[in-house]
Parts: C-alpha cells; sequence; structure tokens
C-alpha cells in the first residue's frame, strides 16, 4: 500500500471506531470493542485497556485467561501500564524482557510472551488520565511514532465512550437505591428490623465471597445484589408471611413462588449487578444437592452468588426472631451451617464461612446492638445506609 493509501484507511478506521465506540454504554463490551479495534487498527496481537480507580489508586483491567475472564490491578506508578498513569506520558519498549520497567508477571499468569509495548494514557476533556492503553506485539518489528500518534487519537475518541459507560453504570446504581427501597418494604412486613438483616446479608455475603477468594469485582457485585435475594414477598399474601405459626404444605407451595416473583421482577435488567441479584433471588433456595427450590438446581447448577447468598440468609434467618420462629444463639446456626455441608450448601462455600466466621459475628454484634464501635467494619457498614 502507498503511504496516502495507508493514511486514508487508516483514517477511515478511526472514523468507524468512533463510531462504534459511541453507541456501547455497557462498560465491559465497551472495553472490548476498543481493544479489538486497538489491535487492527496498529497491527498490534494484543490490547489491554486499564481503567483507573481513583479510590484505591490503581488500574484495573480484564484479562482472558482460557474461557474466563479476571480482573487484574496494578498499583500507580508500577509497570508499563502505572507509569504511564503517573506519569501521563506515552512508553514505547522494543524489547520488553530487556526493560528493567516491564513485569513479567501478567506473561506467567496468561501464558502470554511479550515482545513489543506501545502504552499512552487516556486522557479525558479536563485532561485527566482515566486510564491507559497497551497494544502488545507489532506484527513486524516494532511500534513507530505514527503509531503513538493514532493511539493517542484513539485514546482521546475512547476517553469520552467510557467515562459515559462510567456514568451509565453509576445511573443504575441510583436505580438499584430505588430497589433497595423496595426490598426495605418487601421486607419490612415481616421483619421490623429489616434494615439490620439486609446489611447482615450483605456483608456476610461479601466476607464468604472474599473468603473464596473471589476477584473484588465479584465481592463487590454480591455485596449489593444480595439484599434483593427476597424482593420477591411482595408478591405473598399477609395471611401467609405474616402467620405466627408453622406454614401448611399448600401456604408453603404459595411461599415458595417468592423466588420466582423476584427473578421476574428483577429479569431484563441491563446492568450486570441487577442481573446478578435476578439469579439470586430466582436461586437462593436451591440446595446444593438438588432437593432446594423452584427448579431442583444442583451443585455447580446453581449460580455462585445465590450459593454463597443461601449461606448468608440462613445464618441470618436462624439468628433473628422471626414471626414463626425464636431466635437461635450463632453458635447453634453456625453448627447448623456445618450440619448441612454438602447437603444444603456447598462445602467450598461452607469453607470460607468458617474462614470468615470470626468476622461474621463481629458483623453481627455491631448491628445486633451489643457492641457499637468495632474499627474498620463499621466505617464499611456505613456505606449502606438504605
Ligand atoms: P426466612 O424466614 O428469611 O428464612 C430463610 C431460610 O432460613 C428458610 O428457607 C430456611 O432455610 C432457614 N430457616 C429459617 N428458620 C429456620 C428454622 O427455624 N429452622 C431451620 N432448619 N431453618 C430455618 P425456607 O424454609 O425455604 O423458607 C423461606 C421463607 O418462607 C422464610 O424466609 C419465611 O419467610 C417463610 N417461612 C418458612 N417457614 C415458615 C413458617 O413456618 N411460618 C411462616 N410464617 N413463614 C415461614
Ligand atoms: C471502578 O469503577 O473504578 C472500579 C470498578 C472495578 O472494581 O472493577
Ligand atoms: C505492565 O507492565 O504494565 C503489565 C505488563 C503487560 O501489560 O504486559
Ligand atoms: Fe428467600
Amino acid at each position: 500500500m502507498t503511504r496516502p493509501e495507508e493514511l486514508e484507511k487508516r483514517l477511515n478506521m478511526l472514523v468507524k471506531f468512533g463510531g462504534l465506540i459511541s453507541t456501547e454504554t455497557n462498560l465491559t463490551k465497551l472495553l472490548e470493542v476498543i481493544a479489538d479495534q486497538v489491535k487492527l487498527m496498529l497491527n498490534g496481537d494484543r490490547c489491554s485497556v486499564f481503567i483507573v480507580d481513583r479510590q484505591t489508586n490503581e488500574l484495573w483491567s480484564k484479562i482472558a485467561q482460557g474461557m474466563q475472564q479476571t480482573e487484574i490491578r496494578v498499583p500507580f506508578g508500577k509497570g508499563i501500564a502505572g507509569l504511564v498513569a503517573s506519569t501521563g506520558r506515552a512508553i514505547n519498549i522494543t524489547d520488553a524482557y530487556g526493560d528493567t520497567r516491564f513485569n513479567h508477571d501478567l506473561d506467567m499468569m496468561t501464558g502470554y510472551h511479550t515482545r513489543t509495548i506501545l502504552a499512552v494514557p487516556l486522557k479525558n476533556v479536563g485532561g485527566h488520565i482515566i486510564g491507559v492503553f497497551e497494544v502488545m506485539n507489532k506484527d513486524q518489528g516494532s511500534f513507530g511514532p505514527e503509531d503513538e500518534g493514532i493511539l493517542q487519537l484513539m485514546g482521546s475518541l475512547a476517553a469520552s465512550a467510557i467515562e459515559n459507560a462510567q456514568l451509565y453504570e453509576s445511573l443504575s446504581k441510583s436505580q438499584l437505591e430505588t430497589i433497595y427501597r423496595l426490598a426495605v418494604t418487601a421486607e419490612y412486613r415481616d421483619q421490623h428490623d429489616t434494615a439490620i438483616h439486609l446489611r447482615h446479608i450483605s456483608e456476610y455475603s461479601a466476607l464468604i465471597a472474599l473468603g473464596m477468594g473471589l476477584p473484588e469485582r465479584e465481592v463487590e457485585n454480591i455485596r449489593y445484589a444480595s439484599p434483593l435475594h427476597d424482593i420477591g414477598k411482595v408478591g405473598i399474601a399477609d395471611a401467609i408471611l405474616l402467620k405466627p405459626g408453622k406454614l401448611t404444605p399448600d401456604e408453603f407451595e404459595e411461599m415458595k413462588k417468592h423466588t420466582l416473583y423476584g427473578a421476574k421482577i428483577l429479569s431484563g435488567a441491563e446492568s450486570s449487578l441487577l442481573q446478578i441479584a435476578c439469579k439470586v433471588a430466582a436461586s437462593h433456595h436451591e440446595k446444593f444437592n438438588g432437593e432446594g427450590y423452584p427448579s431442583r438446581l444442583k451443585g455447580e447448577q446453581i449460580p455462585i452468588h445465590a450459593r454463597i447468598v443461601s449461606v448468608a440468609d440462613v445464618f441470618d434467618a436462624l439468628c433473628m426472631q422471626r414471626v414463626y420462629k425464636p431466635k437461635w444463639d450463632p453458635e447453634k446456626a453456625r453448627d447448623y451451617i456445618l450440619e448441612e455441608k454438602g447437603k444444603a450448601f456447598d462445602p467450598a462455600v461452607v469453607e470460607a464461612f468458617e474462614r470468615t466466621y470470626a468476622d461474621i459475628t463481629k458483623i453481627y454484634a455491631i448491628t445486633d446492638g451489643k457492641t457499637t464501635i468495632i474499627p474498620g467494619i463499621t466505617k464499611e457498614l456505613h456505606k449502606y445506609n438504605f
């Protein structure tokens, strides 16, 4: 190709790129589209988009590991991406393994072999750095100054699309707040200490997820999605929900429908958080051995988020007073959870529950009104002002 042809081709690709990314509001999908386009444009073999997390002073990125996506995080100032974010300057590396700034860890994780890297900052219209582009292994030789210019251009287009998608994500957080209020209303009928119960479920579930080693993002997802697990109780009549004694078999059949109602209320949501909440509402009464409801799912057929919330929910239901039962001591509730390992509950979730049990009782104690201040945890809890 002659030079003008090459330039024209790139210009066309840039225009197409701008159009493609301006309509995508789902952040995960957007980042995938951007990475694909960058690879194509620069004849690179791989592209990573790192996004700044101001709260932790880190950059995060999704990388593919086999069939799964893993989130990786690097501190500002560390590795190539961290350096570009902290200095705001592009870095062009022609021999990665000969460069002390290059961090091999990611290659080790993915089995990839990085040779050349071009990394540029992603700046928004205000000039603030919101992320970093890294493109790796140019098909021939290494990346040149022209590549750098193009990548900067793509970066400025991408930055505004990314900010837009982040705004959408925060919008769905405010929608989520509305739904929390609905959850409180739903639960208020059978438990007047609803706010406490919802905090418990949220914190216990997050702790167990942490104990299982789930990535931070999943821990946060489960933290916010779990309080919605019983939202379907809005559809259950008072005569059943508030019955002071044991339910008849027919009444219990009706009660079981709260899982289906919940799933229906939360279905079709665009936000990934509500999609998770939907699975949790649908499946939090499934049992690991296949004897739960509504669908008698078994083992890994039950979404992991639901397997976690199920333990948190039963532990807390046992520890709280209900119209139909007195409250149990946490120790007795814990024994019950352990007894049900492999029956109602996923053994791996029960093990994580055991590992985090000390923290779980701390959460229980503060919100039980027995203790008022536990440094660190109370700070965490203040995030949940439903
Ligand atoms: P919930 O009160 O939030 O209880 C959630 C889950 O905790 C229960 O799911 C059960 O797995 C566990 N759980 C609660 N209390 C006990 C208990 O005393 N012993 C044992 N072994 N497990 C307990 P489950 O059974 O599917 O019930 C779902 C919902 O149905 C309950 O939510 C509650 O709202 C209602 N429910 C269940 N049984 C009765 C009852 O006898 N009377 C009334 N009024 N409601 C009931
Ligand atoms: C962020 O939006 O800055 C954090 C997202 C994440 O934890 O992956
Ligand atoms: C880094 O050093 O920024 C991470 C390594 C890589 O992107 O390949
Ligand atoms: Fe439930």
